[in-house]
């Protein structure tokens, strides 16, 4: 089956052909980050536009690299939530125009979902290929396996989820305050340096940790330059990342002090920080870069020190055998790294999608709507964006 999968969620534009929701024909994504960047943040009317102006051109060149034309294509699929609400009517509307112009099957496809679908994507193929026959949901050599402990964590959710089967979920824990990609590109801010931060603070990281091993010094250094907290938020599998940023925040502004840290660390206090941020971050890069750095390499310990336990405990908790990442943070090589060492004593395999499959795509959004198409699911053409949706959770 070759659907058509369409994602337009935020500021990224994508379009992907996917054969029976693992292999790759094409994927194309569109990302605005440049644009995005000289604000230090996503403006939604800013990405909406530009979502208009980019969908089409990414669309044909999806069917192009793919080498098909609309009489291969069995379904199309587009992201209909969460994301901004301008962005998301882009992809969504352009999916149901071309579902009913080409009269084929619509699924709209909740974006957390594919995150966590990216899993199941493969490499690429050629259209006359058979190296794939199985158009059915059977366990395939490489799939992630059920019951897993997945951690979604992107840049709005952060949330640890038991996985029991195909579309069956168990929230566990959600963070409190910010969401772990939105910690990277608030401390990013605050640290002058660019838009995504994520990417951007495991480079400065990486940079700190080889500038130490230079000066024959231990790496590991870099990662406790500055003690940090941890909110560990025991007997929860909960998390929460605000103490963290506005401790950040302090320590570039040079106010450092236990006392002031502590004082700061409420949500409510945080929140009031926010204007500051661009402030901030210019003066901290005005310092210059090895503080900054260093700053980076101990802030992106403290949040891999926090997911990889919590999700370690919670993966022992539920005897799960595999652990499966998803969402944009899921690209985090220290996270990646970190989490392999405290799995593998434990035999607990650990899966994630490759880098490309990590942040916004459409090649994840067919995956899902692969599954849930094999199930006989649909949508009308009179579905609307849901700018809030969650993963549509079991009750315990
Ligand atoms: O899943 P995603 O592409 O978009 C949302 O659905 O939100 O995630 C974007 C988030 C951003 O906050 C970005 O900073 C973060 O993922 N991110 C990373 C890395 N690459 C992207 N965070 C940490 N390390 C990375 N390598
Ligand atoms: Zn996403």
């Amino acid at each position: 089956m070759l659907i058509l999968g369409i994602e337009s969620s935020c500021d990224e534009t994508g379009a992907a052909v996917i054969k029976d929701g693992r292999y790759l024909l094409s994927n194309v994504v569109a990302s605005q980050a440049e644009i995005h960047d000289r604000y230090g943040g996503v403006v939604p009317e800013v990405a909406s536009r530009q979502q208009l102006t980019t969908i089409i051109p990414v669309l044909e060149m999806a069917l192009e690299q793919a080498g098909c034309g609309w009489e291969n294509i069995d379904a199309i699929a587009a992201t209909y939530g969460p994301g901004l609400a301008g962005s998301l009517l882009v992809g969504l509307t352009v999916g149901k125009a071309l579902a009913m112009a080409h009269n084929l099957p619509f699924l709209g496809v909740n974006h957390l979902e594919a995150h966590i679908y990216a899993n199941w994507l493969r490499g690429k193929i050629e259209l006359a290929s058979n190296e794939s026959e199985h158009s059915d949901w059977e366990y395939q050599e490489g799939d992630p396996i059920f019951p897993s402990m997945c951690l979604v964590i992107s840049g709005a959710h952060s949330e640890l989820v038991l996985v029991r089967d195909h579309g069956q979920y168990e929230l566990l824990g959600r963070t409190r305050d910010d969401a772990a990609g939105e910690a990277f590109d608030k401390v990013a801010r605050i640290l002058g340096l660019s838009y995504p931060g994520g990417p951007a603070i495991q480079k400065a990281s990486q940079h700190a940790q080889e500038e130490l091993q230079q000066q024959g010094k231990s790496a590991i250094q870099a990662l406790n330059a500055f003690r940090l907290p941890r909110s560990w938020l025991r007997g929860t599998y909960d998390f929460s990342f605000s103490g963290l940023k506005t401790a950040v925040l302090h320590l570039a502004e040079g106010v450092v002090g236990e006392q002031n840290i502590h004082n700061t660390r409420s949500s409510e206090n945080a929140g009031k920080q926010v204007s500051q941020y661009t402030r901030m971050g210019l003066q901290a890069a005005q310092r210059g870069g090895a503080n900054v750095e260093l700053l980076a390499a101990s802030f992106q310990e403290a949040v891999v020190d926090v997911l990889a336990v919590k999700t370690r405990l919670a993966a022992q908790e539920y005897h799960v055998k595999q652990v499966v990442l998803a969402g944009g943070v899921a690209a985090n090589v220290s996270l990646r790294a970190r989490l392999e060492r405290e799995l593998r004593p434990l035999d607990i395999r650990l899966k994630y999608p490759a880098i490309e499959f990590c942040t916004d795509n459409a090649a994840m959004i067919a995956s899902a709507a692969f599954f849930h198409l094999l199930r006989g699911e649909q949508h009308g053409l009179d579905l609307d964006v849901e700018p809030g949706l969650s993963l549509p959770f079991s009750k315990k």
